[in-house]
């Protein structure tokens, strides 16, 4: 059996991770997050009840299940609290089943002012943050003058850093971009009061798990985001600041790379972008409109719409070669359902005609113009079909479709958003 499993999204984020995860994490000892923060959105439905996840690894809803957040994530004390909060008044048990890297980088009040900030002085080349001051707190980690977890173990020689700081940061805001400064002192205190609820929680994460791997204990490391969000893989500079594809588990956790076993990656049946960026099968038609209403395509995070389009093909065969994705879990496949037909990119046609079946880079692919397969839809709906042989013959084409194209096998289709809805063909513990 894999001791260490990977699931991630293979598109912009919001494939439906959550769901997985949590499904998954029936037969597994511990969740691991190893990069972003808090602007991950992660939507739970159990027993029809809602819950969003934003920090807290998504297992954290099985009581059996512990959870880690590993050193690649960049961590907002204040939010973190605040979910530990949501989540005990519903009665959930956390403090005492989460261990939180002392090397997780901390994201003050400081870095949402700057992300703001920068987001307003770009005007129309603005990334589309999430605003969480996400990209400012890994600045700071990779210029090395940011402040860790384990700073905040001795008050006094921390507000002396953060002091330090932010005479810098200051600067920045109120010189460069002509905004208010944050104030330090109040900022210094509500850190160290957020840290001291979740103090005990505080651990050497990477000793945590390799005790874990000798022991034999099952891991699965959940990523954030998606693979065309990451820094270097993804489609830059409308990206996030971390690395989301597999490579992050390793830097993100400190297990070794030879220590991970299957990596699954979560695919809508379809495309959905937040932000900024390029998105060649994006749809402003009344088919881009079933897909946002009919897929209820609102980001979990910051309430923004989604952008909705056709499966592009070679973004996602671009994630699974970067990723060496094992498998696909392909999510939403019912928002197709009632479509006259169905499209899929198989190309891109770039300007002057030529045509390419990779990821162009820069400029050029905010240019590039899909070349589309298409297929027959299906007026039957595929909602809650809990295996292959109820589906439409359409909708099975159009899977079998996809996982030729895109060169990987399909191991679970989800056709709802509750743990029941789900086809399993083969899962990374084997067959269910
Ligand atoms: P940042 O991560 O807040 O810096 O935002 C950078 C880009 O990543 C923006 O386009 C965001 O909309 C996008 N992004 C960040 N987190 C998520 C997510 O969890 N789902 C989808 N898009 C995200």
């Amino acid at each position: 059996m894999n001791q260490s499993l990977v699931i991630l999204g293979s598109q912009w984020g919001d494939e439906g991770k959550g769901k997985i995860v949590d499904l998954l994490t029936e037969k597994v000892d511990y969740v691991i997050r190893y990069q972003g923060g808090h602007n991950a959105g992660h939507t739970l439905v159990v027993d029809g009840k809602k819950t969003a996840l934003h920090l807290i690894p998504s297992g954290i809803l099985r009581p059996h299940v512990r959870c880690v957040i590993g050193n690649g994530v960049v961590l907002s004390p204040e939010a973190l609290t605040q979910e530990i909060r949501m989540l005990e008044e519903r009665d959930h048990s956390v403090i005492d089943r989460l261990h939180v890297s002392t090397n997780c980088p901390l994201i003050l009040r400081v870095h949402v002012a700057l992300d703001q900030a920068r987001e307003a002085a770009r005007g129309n080349a603005k990334i589309g943050t999430t605003g969480r001051g996400i990209g400012p707190a890994y600045e700071d980690k990779a210029s090395r003058r940011g402040l860790r977890v384990a700073d905040t173990a001795d008050p006094a020689s921390f507000s002396e850093k953060v002091r330090e700081l932010m005479e810098y940061h200051n600067f920045i805001l109120t010189k460069w971009y002509r905004t208010k400064p944050v104030d330090v002192e109040s900022m210094i205190e509500e850190t160290l009061d957020a840290v001291s609820y979740f103090g005990t929680a505080v651990c050497d994460t990477v000793d945590l798990i390799h005790r874990c791997r000798r022991d034999g204990k099952i891991m699965l490391f959940e990523g954030a985001q998606g693979s065309l969000l990451d820094i270097d893989h993804g489609t830059y500079p409308f990206v996030t600041s971390s690395n989301t594809t597999a490579g992050g588990v390793a830097t993100g956790s400190g297990l070794g790379p030879r220590h991970i076993g299957s990596i699954l990656g979560v695919t809508k049946a379809y495309a959905t972008r937040v932000g900024s960026g390029p998105m060649p099968t994006e749809l402003f038609d009344d088919v881009g409109k079933h897909l946002a209403v009919k897929g209820q395509e609102v980001g979990t995070t910051t309430g923004r719409g989604r952008r909705c389009g056709w499966f592009d093909a070679v973004a996602v065969r671009h994630a699974i070669e970067v990723n060496s994705m094992s498998g696909i879990c392909l999510t939403k496949l019912d928002v197709l359902d009632g479509l006259s037909e169905v499209k899929m990119c198989v190309a891109y046609e770039l300007p002057g005609g030529h045509v390419v079946d990779y990821l162009p880079s820069g400029d050029e692919y905010l240019n590039a113009r899909p070349v589309y397969e298409t297929l027959s839809g299906w007026g039957e709906t595929t909602f809650g079909m809990t295996s292959l042989d109820e589906m439409p013959k359409a909708a099975k084409e159009y899977v079998r479709r996809l996982s030729r194209i895109v060169g990987a096998p399909i191991d679970i289709v989800s056709t709802g958003p509750d743990r029941e809805q789900t086809i399993v063909i083969s899962t990374p513990f084997g067959v269910d």
